[in-house]
This record gives C-alpha cells, sequence and structure tokens, in this order.
C-alpha cells in the first residue's frame, strides 16, 4: 500500500514541477509582428530610432560600398594592391568566377560547356580592357543579364580583390614586349594552343616550331 501511494506521488512530480515554469510561459510578451493597440500605428513591432546604425553596417565609405562616384563607376581600387590582395583575389575568382568565365577570364569556362544559356563574354574584349572597376564590382554585386549576383557569397573586400586580379588577368592576356621593364627577359616564348582547356580538360599545346630555340650562351 505504501509503495502504491510513493509510486503515485512520484508519478505527479512531474506535473507539479512543470506548473513552476508557467510564469515563464504566460509573462506578458508579443507574438512577433502581432497587432498592439498601445502604439498609435497598432503595431508591435517598433521601428529603429532614425539613424540607428547596426554593428558593422556603417558603410560611410561609399565607394567601396558600391564602386561609383556620384552615379558612375569609378576606375581606382579602395586600398593599395598588393601581393596578398592578388593572391586573395585569384583564389576567390577561380572558386567563384572561373567555373563560368574559365581561369584565364575568356569565357570558356566548364558550367557553359554543359548547357549554361549563355556563354560570357570574354575578359580579354577592347570593351571590358577599358571598362572601369567600379564597373566590375557593379556586375559582382548585382548581376548582369542571366548571370546571377555575388552580393551574399562575397564580401566587398573580396570583390575588390577579385577585380584586382582580373586585371592582372587582363595584362597577362594582352601584353606586349613594351610592357617587359627593360632590363628584364622574358624567358621562353608562350605556348600556342591548338585546343583551349575547358576547366575539365587541360589546354593542348600545339608543337613548338620546327626552329628550335637556341640555348642561351653561357
Ligand atoms: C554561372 C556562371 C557565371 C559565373 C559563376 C560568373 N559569371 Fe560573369 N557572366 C556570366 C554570363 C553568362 C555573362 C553574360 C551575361 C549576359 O550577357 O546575359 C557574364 C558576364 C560577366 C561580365 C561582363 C559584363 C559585360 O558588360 O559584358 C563580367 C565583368 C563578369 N561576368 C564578371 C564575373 C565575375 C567577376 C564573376 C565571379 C565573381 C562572375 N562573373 C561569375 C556567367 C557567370
Amino acid at each position: 500500500m505504501f509503495n502504491l501511494r510513493k509510486l503515485a506521488l512520484l508519478g505527479l512530480l512531474p506535473l507539479a514541477l512543470a506548473g513552476c515554469r508557467q510564469d515563464m510561459h504566460d509573462q506578458p510578451r508579443f507574438k512577433p509582428l502581432a497587432q498592439s493597440d498601445f502604439y498609435a500605428d497598432l503595431r508591435s513591432a517598433r521601428t529603429p530610432v532614425e539613424g540607428t546604425v547596426a554593428r558593422g553596417q556603417l558603410h560611410e565609405d561609399t565607394y567601396f560600398y558600391s564602386g561609383k562616384i556620384g552615379s558612375s563607376a569609378g576606375d581606382f581600387m579602395p586600398f593599395p594592391v598588393t601581393e596578398d590582395v592578388l593572391a586573395r583575389g585569384r583564389e576567390r575568382f577561380n572558386i567563384y568566377c572561373a567555373p563560368c568565365h574559365s581561369r584565364v577570364g575568356d569565357g570558356n569556362g566548364f558550367i557553359p560547356s554543359r548547357g549554361f544559356p549563355r556563354k560570357p563574354p570574354s575578359y580579354h574584349s577592347e570593351r571590358l580592357r577599358r571598362a572601369p572597376l567600379g564597373y566590375f564590382f557593379d556586375v559582382i554585386t548585382n548581376g548582369f543579364g542571366i548571370m546571377p549576383d555575388y552580393a551574399s557569397q562575397i564580401p566587398p573586400r573580396d570583390r575588390w580583390c577579385i577585380i584586382a586580379y582580373i586585371r592582372a588577368l587582363q595584362l597577362s592576356q594582352g601584353a606586349t614586349m613594351a610592357d617587359v621593364p627593360s632590363g628584364q627577359k622574358v624567358p621562353s616564348e608562350a605556348p600556342q594552343f591548338e585546343e583551349p582547356g575547358s576547366g575539365a580538360t587541360l589546354p593542348v599545346v600545339a608543337p613548338k616550331s620546327a626552329n628550335p630555340q637556341p640555348e642561351e650562351p653561357k
């Protein structure tokens, strides 16, 4: 008999403990976006006080966050281009852009070769060579035609790093001997390609011309 009573009491224990929590459940509060008669506009959710800036959202440097001066695209980097900036740009470019634009930026990426509706333009056209840096920032931030935007994937600083690297790609694909600083020698002829690589396949290098380059004199 005693044991049974003890058991019954134990059975009630959870109920009694649950009772302790009712205060927390019943405290006065609003469900999200519920109506309230307390405020004149009947909204329980209040708008932030005018001029409130959330932490990390003070975008004072408008050029850094838009690439624009007034309404036109600017053509300078908002911070100095160092080797680290270019390395970061190459890494991010190869992750986010190369799948479509290819690692050299000629538009022969892997995705367009597998049915993406439009092939991206080459970065090495006269038009995009002349396009200001801020234009590239705008394309990454807002997308272009059927290209989606990358605003949520790529933070602003990385966008600029990518743009610096695109400029390096443009230079590398369009450089002439006049661009080589005096006193420096280009070590070898650039290889000629029979087939460009697609990202999935390596480029096919054309055989060297019949006249091999003479060895450099010692
Ligand atoms: C999913 C494939 C894809 C990816 C990834 C992609 N692009 Fe594009 N991009 C395109 C296509 C396609 C176009 C041409 C769009 C059109 O004409 O409708 C384009 C166009 C462009 C243009 C040229 C705009 C013009 O004026 O012609 C730039 C610059 C560009 N992309 C930069 C980038 C950069 C930088 C990245 C990486 C952050 C990137 N794209 C990632 C597909 C892609």
